[in-house]
């Protein structure tokens, strides 16, 4: 496409990551026996394993002049800065500064790497964030309550 000044398409870009931690599910304001029964063997007092993959999408106006969104590469940059490099091979639990106070369920992980990823997305914006906590399971938010 070359440069035009009407209105430019929304286009949406996503970039895919995936890391490996450590969680428990477990929730200190509850009981032991509580948690034994509502998380079950998620809440084993040492933990599991899953290698993560979250999908981040944003959107915005293709670029006239570079005919991008967003740079790929920057985008995957600001993925790996903010979610990647600090949950990769962590204790959910304890590990991670953003992630503190929270049951590391996949539901509240995307919603905390959603707010750790939204500010630094300009000019696009982030509009879908997809957890895979394993191949059959998934979370997707898309902002807001
Ligand atoms: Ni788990």
């Amino acid at each position: 496409m070359t440069e035009t000044t009407a209105a430019q398409p929304l286009t949406r870009i996503t970039t895919t990551a995936t890391f490996s931690a450590a969680h428990r599910l477990h929730n200190p304001s509850r009981d032991d026996e509580w948690n034994r029964v509502t998380f079950g063997k998620c809440n084993n007092p040492h933990g599991h394993g899953h290698t993560y993959t979250v999908e981040v999408t944003v959107e915005g106006t293709i670029d006239p002049v570079t005919g991008w969104v967003l740079d790929f590469s920057h985008l995957k940059r600001i993925v790996d800065e903010k979610v990647v490099r600090r949950c990769d091979h962590r204790n959910l639990n304890v590990d991670v500064d953003f992630l503190a106070g929270v049951v590391p369920t996949a539901e509240n992980l995307a919603v905390c790497f959603w707010n750790e990823l939204a500010p630094h997305v300009a000019p696009a914006r982030l509009v879908k964030l997809s957890l895979h906590e394993t191949e059959r399971n998934r979370v997707v938010y898309r902002g807001g309550a």
